[in-house]
């Protein structure tokens, strides 16, 4: 089974090439970070213009790179949601088309389900079933995973998502767009402790996650201040801090609460070296082992979506001629 894999949900455009014996065989990956940059977050318009003027030199590479023709592949898999709606329906659009004219079948993916099993990528992957922290630009989310297509939410944000909450005090601490890797530079050199920063919902029973509270402590500690460089690292530093440490702490909650013996952590947020740290120890501490996959496949990708549309016809899926796009989607859900 040898599966293409389409993402366009947001601003990367991404295709790959995924076989079940094989593995990975090529991925590619086009970021309209600086289409965008001059916005200060994504437009949606330029985004879906973007993915058109992408998708097809992006698939012949893939192709090219995977030594593969059309004739060896078996399906087409396609992010369908949730992301912009336009961006979604360029995607969709064109990988049902392929689909067609191919004759292969098509099966849509939704998007976390992609970022959950990104960690299927790496070498020694996580077995069914664990608990995953998927943190993005988007969501915030802890869901019990038995195995392919059987989620349960055990929490998610009330607000912000944790990326969310990242790039906008980024933008805050005058860093460009998506500020989250910038924000955790400039925290390397700052001192604990210097700015206080609230524990969202850790004095709360449950699995739920708040963080917008948190851009409004940051707005605090940077308004009617002129703050030096030092400073400016302080407020990363703290407000990196009790991100990490809320997640951290929910995720150790959320382990107790399920027996897991294994946390898988994705989505953009995942790459956060703080996160990592502290998650190990809680995974320590839990006598769980702790899965993530290499950096750039914790942001979006093409691989995490023709691993999950390899998964997905090998057991059977298939999709008919719909495309399938929608803007919210709830993981788990109906409507697959
Ligand atoms: O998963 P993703 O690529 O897109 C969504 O599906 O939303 O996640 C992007 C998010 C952005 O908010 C970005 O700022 C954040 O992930 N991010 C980080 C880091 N790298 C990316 N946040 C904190 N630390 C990082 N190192
Ligand atoms: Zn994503």
């Amino acid at each position: 089974m040898r599966v293409i894999g389409i993402e366009s949900s947001c601003d990367e455009t991404a295709v790959a090439v995924y076989d079940a014996q094989r593995g990975l065989l090529s991925h590619r990956l086009h970021s309209q970070i600086a289409l965008h940059q001059a916005y200060g977050g994504v437009v949606p318009e330029i985004a879906s213009r973007d993915h058109v003027k992408w998708l097809l030199p992006l698939v012949r590479e893939a192709l090219a790179d995977a030594k593969s023709g059309p004739e060896s592949i078996d399906g087409v898999a396609y992010t369908a949601g949730p992301g912009l709606i336009g961006a979604l329906l360029v995607g969709a659009g064109f990988a049902r088309s392929l689909a067609y004219a191919w004759g292969r079948p098509a099966v849509a993916i939704h998007h976390l389900e992609g970022h959950l099993l990104a960690p299927l990528l790496e070498p020694d992957p996580p077995r069914f079933p664990f608990l995953a922290l998927i943190v993005s630009g988007g969501h915030t989310q802890l869901v019990d995973v038995a195995e392919i297509g059987r989620y349960r939410i055990l929490g998610e944000t009330l607000d912000d998502a944790a990326g969310e909450a990242f790039d906008k005090t980024a933008k805050m601490l005058g860093l460009p767009y998506p500020g989250g890797a910038a924000l955790a530079r400039l925290a390397e050199p700052g001192r604990p402790g210097r700015f206080k920063f609230p524990r969202p919902m850790l004095d709360r029973p449950g699995l739920e996650f708040s963080f917008s509270g948190l851009k409004t402590a940051a707005l605090v500690a940077l308004r009617d201040r002129e703050l030096d460089d030092q400073a400016r690292a302080d407020v990363a530093h703290g407000f990196q801090e009790a991100i990490v440490e809320t997640l951290a702490e929910k995720s150790r909650r959320a382990l107790a609460a399920t027996g897991h013996r294994r946390l898988v952590v994705a989505g953009g947020v995942g790459a956060n070296l703080s996160l990592r740290e502290r998650l190990h120890a809680v995974a320590r501490g839990a006598g769980a082992q702790l899965y993530f996959p290499r950096a750039e496949f914790c942001t979006d990708n093409g691989a995490m979506i023709a691993l999950a549309g390899c998964m997905r016809l090998s057991r059977g899926d298939r999709q008919g001629l719909e495309l399938g796009a929608r803007a919210s989607w709830e993981l788990g859900s109906q409507g697959e």
